[in-house]
């Protein structure tokens, strides 16, 4: 669940960096892609709604995992063992016996800090709080004057910062702090000169303002930490009002939402919505081996609603409280784990780049050794740099080597005998089969998050263009986009709504499955593109003057604005090659 600002080795203006996601959010409310839930009552902290667009977007993002996950797993490519992908899927319930959470630690461990501010009543996550420690200087003392804060940050625990915020990265609270620093610059009396967000330690500072009067202020952002704060919360600025002395010392907060089964809704009848769609895999395999005829290696594929009671839900539908996920367990014998977690870490990537989030916003971070779970030989995040973390990154999924941890605790606690009896393992007999093994398979897992994925997509299709009629266009990859092609006559008059129609039900017919096919003959024909490019609709087809006579129609390019002439028959052609259909 990592968000973390990038090596000073990544590009320094990011493509993301200057896409604005209060316009990203109003395209995504116009073009009826996401809502606020519960809108018309003022909203609820930490839930969204997804529109037609939207959830047809979704779908399609879940289809391709589908797809490229069970169906025909890796697009057909061989595992490391040098045979094709297996995979199965399942359909677990929310809700399961309480302690499926007890055994996977999620009821005993699966925990935020959290830290209210007592005068407003907000609440926030303490790893989330970065604070920032300013020394005023001028420019010959500035180098020794940055050491002493830095030294001192290092040193003494009890040093409070001057201002705090709310942040997922460095690169987030930087943005937040400027303001503040001009404040104090304004009660000083000073002009400032020049303002400097430095977004790499390797430079002197995080903020740095040069003023008239020779005065430098220096700003070092920092994240306070859990420890630090239990020691010095009295003393730090609530981030919500700056006050000092009015939060609270962070304590755990389990996330896991609950409710009660049955009338009588006693202690005994507590039930916990599931905090990831893994948990119904793992207390699942056992009837799969038994009742498919599937062999390890293999995997499981689990894809639904998970509910997270986030402290500090944010950053639009990024961090949600309830959020799909799309999980896949996939089983190996253990010599072969390593591997087939390196095959499962390369392809996910490889699979988030076909879908559109190619480029310099989008990497694979492998976790440093310390990072790691106790049982785990390996974990990856595939990371997309939104503009809410630009110049850092954000996760999608997790790739995680998990070892036999899962189906160890389920054998443990509920006592079933989790292990599995390969055949084509151990000792080679005499009438030339196998002994056999017995052995927890090991698993890897890579975990996506459904709703992120969406909004990455979005945030990465989101494109300005001023010189266009219509500047804001959604660039959406053909394969995810909500409206797969659009049919417009130019004018409603002279036999083009008749054609137009024909082709809406050839095109339809074909395609209706992938997604909408748009028809409109209201408004001016470049209105109509607008709308389309917004809503991110690849391709338009326009039925003209010329199509009765030369029965050719016009093809608009989204992403481009050009317009090509072609046959009418060979629309659905063009179609299923652009879309794969
Ligand atoms: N079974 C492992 C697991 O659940 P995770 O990293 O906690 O791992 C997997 O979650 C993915 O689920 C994340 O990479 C993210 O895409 C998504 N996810 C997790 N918490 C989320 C939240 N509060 N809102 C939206 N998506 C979330």
């Amino acid at each position: 669940m990592s968000e973390h600002t990038p090596n000073p080795s990544s590009p320094a203006t990011p493509s993301n960096g200057v896409k604005s996601m209060d316009a990203i959010m109003a395209l995504c409310k116009r073009r009826g892609f996401i809502y606020q839930a519960s809108e018309i009552y003022g909203g609820i902290n930490g839930f969204w709604d997804y529109g037609p667009f939207g959830a047809q977007l979704k779908k399609n993002l879940r289809d391709a995992w589908w797809q490229d996950m069970i169906l025909n797993p890796c697009w057909g490519r061989k595992g490391p063992n040098g045979k094709r992908v297996e995979c199965v899927p399942v359909e677990t319930r929310i809700i399961q016996h309480p302690k499926v959470w007890e055994a996977s630690g999620h009821v005993g461990g699966f925990n935020d800090p959290m830290v209210d501010d007592k005068e407003t009543k907000q609440r926030f996550r303490a790893d989330h709080l970065f604070g920032i420690f300013v020394v005023e200087t001028t420019p010959e003392n500035a180098d020794a004057d940055y050491r002493k804060i830095m030294d001192r940050w290092q040193s003494d625990n009890s040093y409070a910062p001057l201002f705090t915020c709310v942040a997922s990265t460095e690169g987030e609270a930087i943005d937040q702090f400027a303001p503040f620093i001009k404040k104090l610059a304004k009660a000083r009396k000073l002009d400032i000169q020049k303002e400097l967000k430095l977004q790499d330690s390797n430079h002197r500072a995080d903020v740095v303002f040069t003023t008239d009067k020779g005065v430098m202020l220096l700003g070092e952002v920092k994240q306070i930490g859990e420890r630090r704060l239990k020691q010095i919360y009295g003393d730090v600025p609530s981030p919500f009002t700056q006050k000092s002395g009015v939060l609270t010392e962070p304590k755990q907060f389990n996330l896991m939402f609950y409710t009660f089964t049955g009338a009588t809704a006693g202690p005994e009848d507590k039930v916990y919505l599931r905090p990831e769609t893994a948990q119904g895999v793992f207390v699942n395999f056992k009837n799969v081996v038994d009742t498919c005829r599937v062999k390890v290696p293999f995997g499981i594929g689990n894809t639904g609603t998970s509910f997270r009671n986030e402290v500090t839900p944010r950053n639009f539908t990024f961090r949600s409280r309830e959020f799909e996920q799309a999980e896949l367990e996939f089983f190996c014998h253990p010599d072969e784990s390593v591997a087939w977690y390196q095959f499962w870490r390369d392809f996910r990537m490889e699979w988030w780049k076909s879908i559109g989030l190619a480029g310099d916003n989008l990497i694979l971070r492998e976790h440093e050794k310390d990072e790691l779970s106790h049982y785990s030989q390996g974990t990856s995040d595939v990371e997309y740099r939104f503009p809410f973390t630009a110049p850092g990154f954000g996760e999608l999924e997790g790739i995680a080597h998990r070892g036999n941890y899962d189906l160890t605790q389920h054998a443990k606690v509920s006592g079933a005998k989790l292990e599995y009896f390969d055949q084509e393992r151990g000792e080679l007999l005499p009438n030339g089969s196998r002994r056999g093994e017995k052995y927890l398979p090991h698993c890897i897992e890579p975990a996506a998050g459904l709703d992120r994925g969406a909004l990455a997509i979005l945030c990465e299709a989101y494109s300005k263009d001023e010189s266009r009629p219509s500047p804001e266009v959604m660039k959406i990859h053909p394969r995810i986009a909500p409206i797969k092609a659009a049919i417009f006559p130019l004018v409603n008059k002279d036999g083009m709504p008749e054609i137009a129609e024909k082709l809406f039900d050839d095109v339809n017919a074909r395609f209706g499955k992938l997604g909408f096919i748009e028809s409109d003959a209201k408004q001016s024909i470049g209105k109509r593109y607008a709308r389309m490019d917004e809503a991110g609709c690849p391709f338009c087809f326009t039925i003209d003057g010329e199509t009765p006579g030369t029965q050719t129609v016009t093809v608009r390019d989204r992403d481009t604005g050009k317009q090509d002439r072609i046959a009418i028959d060979k629309v659905v052609p063009f179609l299923a090659e652009k879309l794969q259909g």
